[in-house]
């Protein structure tokens, strides 16, 4: 028996579940010697923000138990130099391509996804049940995910996606501007992330992604000062699995959209235990670091489990944790 391991997004059919995550990944031509991008479900590319950002001042990475903290803070060449350079490229993949948009305020959102919207030109749908590997006109953009971890601006800096009303708020606005698959990424960095996937569900998303990276800090107590120029970062890789898993266990169970999970996933085992807390896809972020071949070796393992454990469909993993 072959696994059935396309999944599908709103509008948008993945060949398989397996992705790569936002900012490990740049746009993935720079990974192309190392691995096989057709084999990948999909490409989340870094952010694309309106303006040009040259990120934070160095150091902006530093390495921690079982993990890493980055405070790259969102460099990209900007939404102009994305659609002459990166664009073109994107439109020749196999795999998914999904825009990673961000801002500091609801017209930015709306201004970079609306530019991107122009220069992709309209959705083309593949044929019924087809996944979007299959489709030979593509686009460069197969869909969005919206990264509401950005502080806003205008409401004193706490971030977008801390507050259901403007995860609702903005959500709508996207929704109402396109008919690509909109995924609305959450930050793991609240009380309770029910609610914010329930206003991201209400605003018209057709999947959350969860978790973007942790707040923490490392400080050298030699020069008595934290080792991250920006003083706290991201934290990601395995020291954030459990939490990962733990926001995709109550986010499946407060929506009826897919949850895409993510975090710490280094093995396929790691991806089943995702898919077995309720979501239907899987990204690797920090995994790629380690060894560029992550996200193929969690792809080969997940196919040999529901082989194993003659599971015919991925997205009936969702439904099988006891
Ligand atoms: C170096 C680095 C850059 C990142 N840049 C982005 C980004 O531009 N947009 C975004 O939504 N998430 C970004 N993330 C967060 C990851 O996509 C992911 O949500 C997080 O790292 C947890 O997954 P992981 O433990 O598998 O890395 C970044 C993470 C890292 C480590």
């Amino acid at each position: 028996m072959q696994p059935t391991l396309s999944v599908q997004i709103g509008p948008l059919i993945l060949e398989n579940p397996v992705g790569v995550a936002s900012g490990t990944f740049g746009y993935g031509s720079e990974y192309e010697a190392l691995v096989e991008l057709n084999a990948l479900g999909a490409i989340y590319t870094k952010a694309v923000t309106l303006a040009p950002r040259p990120g934070n001042a160095i150091p902006r990475i530093v390495e921690t138990p079982a993990g890493m903290l980055n405070s790259i803070g969102l460099a990209n060449p900007g939404v102009e130099a994305f659609v002459e350079h990166k664009l073109p490229e994107l439109k020749t993949r196999r795999a998914a391509v999904i825009a990673n948009v961000a801002g500091a305020s609801e017209e930015e959102y709306l201004a970079v996804l609306e530019r991107l919207e122009e220069a992709a030109g309209p959705w083309i749908s593949p044929p019924e049940g087809l996944p979007i590997s299959a489709c030979s006109a593509r686009t460069g953009i197969d869909g969005y995910e919206i990264n509401v971890s950005c502080p806003n601006v205008r409401h004193g800096g706490l971030a977008f996606g801390t507050d259901p009303i403007q995860v609702e708020r903005l959500t709508a606005a996207l929704r109402a501007r396109t008919r690509r698959a909109l995924i609305v990424k959450l930050t793991p960095n609240v009380a309770d992330i029910a609610p914010i996937a329930r206003a991201a569900e209400a605003g018209g998303a057709d999947a959350v992604s969860l978790i973007n990276t942790l707040v923490g800090m490392v400080i050298d107590v030699r020069r008595l000062r934290p080792v991250l120029a920006m003083g706290t970062g991201g934290l990601s890789g395995p020291a954030v699995r459990p939490v990962g898993v733990a926001c995709a266990y109550k986010a499946a169970r407060a929506v009826r959209i897919p949850v895409i999970g993510l975090g710490g996933i280094m093995c396929a085992d790691d991806a089943l235990q995702y898919l077995l807390a309720g979501a239907r896809a899987v990204q690797v972020g920090t995994g790629t670091f380690v060894n560029p071949r992550t996200a193929e070796e969690v792809l080969c393992g997940i196919r040999a489990w529901m082989e194993r454990e003659g599971v015919e469909r991925v997205e009936a993993i969702a439904k099988m944790l006891a």
